[in-house]
C-alpha cells in the first residue's frame, strides 16, 4: 500500500539524494510530532512505538524541554566547553554524577552521540588501568565508528564489508534464555558469566584486560533479558581482576526498563556508564559517568571535542532530569505501563505459534518472531508483515535482532493505558495478519 503521493514523491528523492546505507524503519515521512504521536506528510497519525529509537522517553516536545531549550536558545546557542566553559555542563555532571549507582566521588563528560561516549568511556579506561584489551558481548551494540562496530556483537548491518576491525576486543556470548543450549538451567546467569574466565584462559589474560563493556538488556541484538544472576557474577570476576566494569545504558537508561538505569534492577554498580537517547529527548548529547579517579586518568586536553556538551542539548537534558527528580510517579507509571505490555505480550505468546518468545524488563518489551514455535527459526518474513501492517494502521514499530525479526517497544514511558490499548490491539491484528499471509 503506497502512503501518499507526498509520500512516493519524498521518496524518490530521498532515494536519489541519500545512500542506501542509511536505513529507515518504516516509509513514514513525519511532518509533526506530539507526545506519543507522530503525523506523516499527509495528516496521518501515529502511535510511536519507536520514540526515535528510544530517545523520546518522556515523548514528543514535553513543554519543559521546550521552555529550557528557548530560554538557552535566548542566551548563547556555543562557545565550546573547551573555550569558555558554562555553569549548565558542570550542573549537568553533577546530577548525572548524584543519580549514577555507586557511593563513591564521580565525575562526568559530555559528548554528542552514544558511540561517541563509548568510545571515550574505553578511552578512559585503557589511560586509567594502563591495560588494553576490552570485552564485549555478541548480540551487543555499542555504534557505528571503528571502535564502537568492532565492539559490536552483529555483523549484519553494523560490521560485514568495514574491515579490518579494532585491535584488541574480545566477543563472549551473550545470556540469551531463549537460544542458549543452557538457556533454562537455574545457574545459566553464573555460567554465562563464567565464560569471561574462559576467556582469560584461551584468548587474553585477566592482566591485559582493561573493561568489559555490556548492556544490561541487549538492544539491538533483540531485547534480550539476561538471568538476573548474570551482571553481579560479572561485576564479582571484573572486580577480581582488576577489570573496569562500563554499562551500556545508552538504550536502557532514563526509565526505559522502569527504573532510571536497568543495572538497578540487580543492584549492580559499574565503574562506568555511558548514557545517551533519551537524556536529552532528542537533542544529541551524550555522558560518560564514573568513579572520579578513572574519569581523571586521561591527561589534560585528551576529553572533548568542539559540540561535545553543546549548551542547548545540555539545557534540555537538565530538564529531563530534573523532570526524572521532580516526579517519581513517571517511574511508577513506566512499570505499569511494563507490566500492561508484557501481560498483553505473553498472551500473544500463548495464542499464536509464530511469536516464539515475549520476554521483557518493564516497558523495553519484545517478541521474537519464528516460523514456528517447534522450529524456533527466526522469522524475518513475518516480522516484515508484522512491521508493514502496523504502519499502514496507524502504528509506528522497530525491530532487533539477528534477523530483524524481534518486535521491540520504545514507546514514550507517559502513555497511558488507552493509548497503549489502541496500539496492542493494532499489534495483535498485524500478528495474525502475518501469521495469515505466510499461511497462503
Ligand atoms: C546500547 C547502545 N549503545 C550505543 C548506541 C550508539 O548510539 P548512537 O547511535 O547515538 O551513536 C546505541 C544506539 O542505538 C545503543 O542502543
Amino acid at each position: 500500500m503506497s502512503l501518499g503521493e507526498r509520500s512516493e514523491r519524498l521518496m524518490e528523492r530521498r532515494n536519489r539524494a541519500i545512500p542506501r546505507g542509511v536505513s529507515h524503519a518504516t516509509p513514514v515521512f513525519a511532518d509533526r510530532a506530539e507526545g506519543v504521536y507522530i503525523w506523516d506528510v499527509e495528516g496521518r497519525r501515529y502511535i510511536d512505538f519507536a520514540g526515535g529509537i528510544g530517545v523520546q522517553n518522556l515523548g514528543h516536545r514535553p513543554h519543559f524541554v521546550l521552555d529550557a531549550v528557548q530560554a538557552q536558545l535566548e542566551r548563547f546557542i556555543h562557545t565550546s566547553f573547551n573555550v569558555a566553559p558554562y555553569e549548565l555542563y558542570i550542573e549537568l555532571a553533577e546530577k548525572l554524577a548524584a543519580l549514577a549507582p555507586g557511593a563513591f566521588a564521580k565525575k562526568t563528560l559530555l559528548v554528542n552521540s552514544g558511540a561517541e561516549a563509548v568510545e571515550n568511556a574505553v578511552k578512559i579506561a585503557r589511560s586509567y588501568t594502563k591495560r588494553s584489551a576490552i570485552v564485549a558481548f555478541t548480540y551487543g551494540f555499542h555504534g557505528r565508528t571503528l571502535l564502537t562496530m568492532t565492539l559490536t556483537g552483529k555483523t549484519r548491518p553494523y560490521r560485514a564489508g568495514f574491515g579490518p576491525m579494532a585491535p584488541e576486543v574480545y566477543h563472549i556470548p551473550y545470556p540469551y534464555p531463549y537460544r542458549d543450549p543452557l538457556g533454562y538451567d537455574p545457574q545459566f546467569g553464573v555460567l554465562a558469566a563464567n565464560r569471561l574466565l574462559e576467556l582469560f584462559d584461551t584468548e587474553v589474560p585477566a592482566e591485559q584486560v582493561a573493561a568489559v563493556i555490556v548492556e544490561p538488556v541487549a538492544g539491538e541484538g533483540g531485547f534480550i533479558v539476561p538471568p538476573p544472576e548474570f551482571l553481579p557474577r560479572l561485576r564479582e570476576i571484573t572486580q577480581e581482576h582488576g577489570i573496569l566494569l562500563i554499562a551500556d545504558e545508552i538504550q536502557t537508561g532514563f526509565g526505559r526498563t522502569g527504573r532510571l538505569f536497568a543495572v538497578e534492577h540487580n543492584q549492580v554498580v559499574p565503574d562506568l556508564m555511558v548514557l545517551a537517547k533519551s537524556l536529552a529527548a532528542g537533542f544529541p548529547l551524550s555522558a560518560v559517568v564514573g568513579r572520579a579517579e578513572v574519569m581523571d586518568a586521561p591527561q589534560v586536553g585528551g576529553l572533548g571535542g568542539t559540540y561535545a556538551g553543546n549548551p542547548v542539548a545540555v539545557a534540555a537534558a537538565l530538564s529531563v532530569v530534573n523532570y526524572f527528580l521532580e516526579h517519581p510517579e513517571v517511574l511508577e507509571q513506566a512499570r505499569h505501563l511494563g507490566q500492561v505490555i508484557n501481560a498483553r505480550f505473553q498472551e500473544f505468546s500463548k495464542r499464536y505459534d509464530i511469536v516464539g518468545e515475549a520476554r521483557g524488563l518493564g516497558p523495553m518489551a519484545a517478541l521474537e518472531l519464528v516460523e514456528s514455535k517447534a522450529s524456533r527459526r527466526p522469522s524475518t518474513a513475518h516480522a516484515d508483515l508484522v512491521a508493514q501492517y502496523a504502519y499502514e494502521h496507524g502504528l509506528i514499530l522497530m525491530r532487533a535482532g539477528m534477523a530483524n525479526h524481534v518486535i521491540r517497544t520504545l514507546m514514550p514511558i507517559i502513555m497511558t493505558d488507552d493509548v497503549a490499548e489502541d496500539a496492542l490491539m493494532i499489534l495483535e491484528d498485524a500478528i495474525r495478519y502475518a501469521r495469515d499471509q505466510a499461511r497462503r
